[in-house]
């Protein structure tokens, strides 16, 4: 194209970046990307290839990771760990040499990265390499602090970190500095189809000094990283598909190590007819178009407000005509190539199979592209409103109400992000938090930085990266647990005596006491053989009854900390009116002595979360763009504790406290062998304002139980600190439905209020505009 030619139509000439270092980067290594172990070069195999999708120019061959290497890259960063984990400040200047090398070589990065994933330059350059920098920059500070602010946690140990395509060099960044900053080391592992930036990533460790075996990597594919994930590690990190977070949930089962997951997405984008809507227009080209709508927070549901909906999707289809699409090296292009041909017949296939709406697109160059797409005229339950695409389609369906929006918007099985467009504050302040969502962007889309927690809830998995609360996900508590020992069951030797008075205790749902379903129940024995009383055997029926009264008590969750303090005030007085009663129970129940100073820890207990109740703030985080990021500590939602079944008393107001002060509605199953105290506590309960189904108690064998717990669609979290060996099947069976859960594997440890704080929140980040 002439210069007269481009003054004639207007149009860009084309402005390519030079690919000739990149290219000669790849040559002078051997063309081929493979693994770093211990400090060095590993296994250098050219088992498949990584190729340049806008071009379908091979780039290099890739090694694929066997499992041995994989043990052996995992054994390097083991016989690493402990030194690196001795001084956050010497980590400090590592970290901070990386962002400074990082750098050095961004335009290198940019590059290789648009080479590898067909990714417009203007994004890599702009974005990408940018944020993967910043990170470097802010964990270098969390590891210059940890010593002196974080004096109660201590690395994990050894991460095995999986990550996808999409955003190779970032999702690095976000895996490897948080982790690294509090002392741990790792093996991440690279999509097969990206593995390049790592490559450069690791020289620049060891220009900037990383020990050997502080940062492995390990090329391969799923199986490769199936491999990680079964390996010696104490954590795996991973972000990429659904389908595969669950299975790696379902492998990491019972085994202790912890896992976080990062994972897919249907984000709405909210258009009020108050909006700015030229800028909500705009903002959804870095909603569904930036890096071709492969991000897992894009925005990718579009729900518009009934009265503009057609003004704004004329303005819509008439940016979409202005998008260039073309070769992602050229700086003035918006929309790249998409990753790989598999992904594009991925979205080409759904596409093709939907029937409902109207569909506006683009044209699209030959090879791996796919024009930005828009669908119109949507049913909220259409499977392209439900499924996560991928790609550049963008699908959209109207609203009348604020009310509708919301429901709408939470209508989805996933729970990463949600914009929301008006000039009304009021409204705008009022959506984002009924939206289930673990990010909302006020009158923009898309940001993210080191300082702010990301992730998601639902089925987009759980845990945080960014910010302080992205650091718990590399830390644990000092301190070692301790094997928990079962408590004696005591029998009679006389079979089961009849009880001449019925003392069966029943169960309590939604704030009544109910009888079992099954109507079975157990004998309770004292020390002596003598019969205490029979405790209700609840099934999966009762379970199912108790959820249903947790979700009719939601209301609970919206009650401010200074209510709740007051009520667990309220219930710490009323035990303690009736300390000597309880005392004498567990006394009898267990057959010892500590009755007494159970009952006062719990009561000292209920006092400390009533004084938390409304002290857990959340946090204002300095994003550097124009806004402010609120950290807004949540609820879970309905939390099912297994208790633990040595403290009759205590093991159930431990979780109890916590979980109601932080805003949460329980079901709690009772200790198997020492029902009686927690049936006792009903009349604590109901004489303290506790709204029905805020808190439910069960009694019945944990190990029936945990299954269907865990594996309950209204249960957003399970919780067990029971004797039974039921942390196995809690954590395989939340694998339906990606909840929390935090098990105690066989091990007793009092836990910091930090760490109940913690699993008893959500954190969920605003981000709204604040400033020049
Ligand atoms: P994927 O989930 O299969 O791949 C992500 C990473 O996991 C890659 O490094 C891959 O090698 C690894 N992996 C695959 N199977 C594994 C296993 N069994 N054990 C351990 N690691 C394993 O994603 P894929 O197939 O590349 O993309 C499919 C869909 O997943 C996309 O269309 C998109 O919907 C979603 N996705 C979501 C991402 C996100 O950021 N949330 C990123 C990438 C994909």
């Amino acid at each position: 194209m002439t210069v007269k030619d481009i003054f004639d139509t207007m149009d860009y000439g084309p402005a390519p970046e030079d690919a000739s270092d990149a290219r000669a980067w790849i040559e002078a290594r051997g063309g081929i990307a493979g693994h770093f172990i211990g400090g060095t070069w590993d296994a250098m195999r050219a088992d498949f290839d990584t190729t340049n999708p806008a071009t379908g120019e091979r780039l290099a061959g890739v090694t694929k990771g066997t499992e041995a290497e994989v043990e052996k890259a995992v054994t390097a960063a083991r016989k690493a760990q402990t030194k690196w984990a001795k001084n956050g400040k010497t980590r400090a200047r590592v970290l901070y040499a990386i962002a400074r090398l990082m750098q050095k070589n961004a335009r290198l990065l940019a590059v290789m990265e648009t080479l590898d994933t067909g990714k417009p330059i203007r994004e890599a350059r702009d974005i990408d390499v940018p944020l993967a920098i910043r990170h470097f920059y802010h964990h270098a500070g969390f590891a210059q602090l940890m010593d002196d602010e974080m004096p109660d946690v201590e690395p994990l140990g050894v991460c095995g970190q999986i990550i996808p395509w999409n955003f190779p060099l970032l999702m690095l960044a976000w895996k490897i500095a948080p982790a690294l900053a509090m002392g741990n080391t790792v093996v991440l592992k690279p999509a097969e189809y990206t593995p390049m930036t790592a490559m450069i990533f690791a020289e620049i460790c060891t220009q900037a000094g990383v020990p050997p075996g502080v940062v492995n990597i390990v090329t391969g594919d799923g199986e490769t990283g199936a491999a990680l994930v079964n390996a010696n590690v104490d954590k795996i990190a991973f972000t990429g598909s659904t389908a595969v977070g669950r299975l790696i949930r379902e492998q990491t089962a019972g085994t202790g190590k912890a896992l976080s997951l990062e994972l897919g997405g249907k984000s709405p984008y909210i258009v009020f007819e108050d909006a700015d809507i030229d800028s909500a227009v705009e903002g959804l080209v870095d909603a569904i178009w930036f890096n071709g709508g492969q991000v897992c927070c894009a925005g990718s549901r579009l729900l518009v407000q009934e009265g503009i909906a057609e003004t704004f999707y004329a303005k819509l289809k008439a940016h979409m005509d202005a998008l260039r699409m073309g070769d992602p090296l050229d700086k003035c292009i918006d929309v790249g190539a998409i990753v790989d041909p598999s992904q594009l017949d991925r979205i080409s296939s759904m596409v093709a199979q939907n029937t409902a709406g109207d569909t506006y697109q683009c044209g699209a160059p030959d090879g791996c592209f796919y024009p930005p797409t828009l669908i119109t005229g949507l049913a909220p339950s259409d499977t392209l409103m439900q499924e996560e695409i991928f790609g550049p389609v963008l699908v959209a369906t109207t609203f009348r109400t604020p009310a509708e929006a919301v429901e709408v918007a939470n209508n989805t099985r996933y729970g990463l992000a949600a914009s929301v467009w008006s000039e009304n504050i009021n409204l705008a302040l009022d959506i984002a938090p009924k939206l289930v969502s673990g990010i909302v962007w006020i009158n923009g889309t898309n940001m993210m930085d080191a300082a702010a927690g990301f992730g998601g809830v639902r089925e987009s998995g759980f845990g945080r990266e960014g910010g302080w609360e992205g650091l718990q996900g590399y830390t644990k508590p000092r301190g070692k647990p301790t094997p928990l020992k079962t408590p004696v069951t005591f029998t009679s030797d006389d079979g089961t005596p009849a009880d001449p008075l019925d003392r069966t205790a029943k169960l309590y749902i939604g704030g009544k006491q109910a009888r079992p379903d099954g109507g079975y129940s157990q004998p309770v024995f004292n020390k002596s053989g003598q019969l205490l009383g029979h405790a209700s055997i609840a099934n999966r029926k009762d379970l199912r009854n108790a959820a249903e009264a947790m979700a009719a008590a939601k209301g609970w969750s919206k009650t401010s900390g200074h209510l709740r303090a007051q009520i667990l005030y309220y219930i710490g007085e009323n035990l303690s009116a009736r300390a000597d009663e309880f005392a004498t129970r567990i006394n009898a129940l267990t057959g010892g002595r500590n009755g007494k100073a159970e009952v006062e820890t719990a009561i000292d207990h209920l006092f400390t979360w009533a004084a938390w109740a409304d002290k857990h703030d959340g946090a204002a985080k300095g994003v550097p763009i124009r806004g402010v990021a609120l950290a807004m500590n949540e609820p879970i939602g309905s939390i099912g504790v297994l208790t633990d079944d040595t403290r009759p008393l205590m093991g159930l107001i431990e979780p109890l406290a916590p979980a109601l002060a932080m805003g949460n509605r329980l079901t709690a199953v009772a200790s198997h062998p020492f029902p009686l105290a927690a049936t006792d506590f009903y009349q604590i309960l109901e004489t303290s304002d506790v709204p029905p189904g805020v808190v439910n108690i069960l009694t019945g064998a944990h190990g029936d139980l945990a299954p269907h717990m865990a594996a309950h669609a209204n249960i957003d979290a399970v919780w067990s600190f029971s004797t039974s060996d039921v942390s196995k099947v809690i954590e395989a069976r939340s694998a339906v439905t990606l909840k929390r859960t935090w098990v105690n594997n066989g091990t007793h440890r009092s836990w910091p209020s930090a760490t109940w704080r913690a699993q008893a929140t959500e954190v969920k980040t605003i981000w709204i505009p604040y400033g020049e």
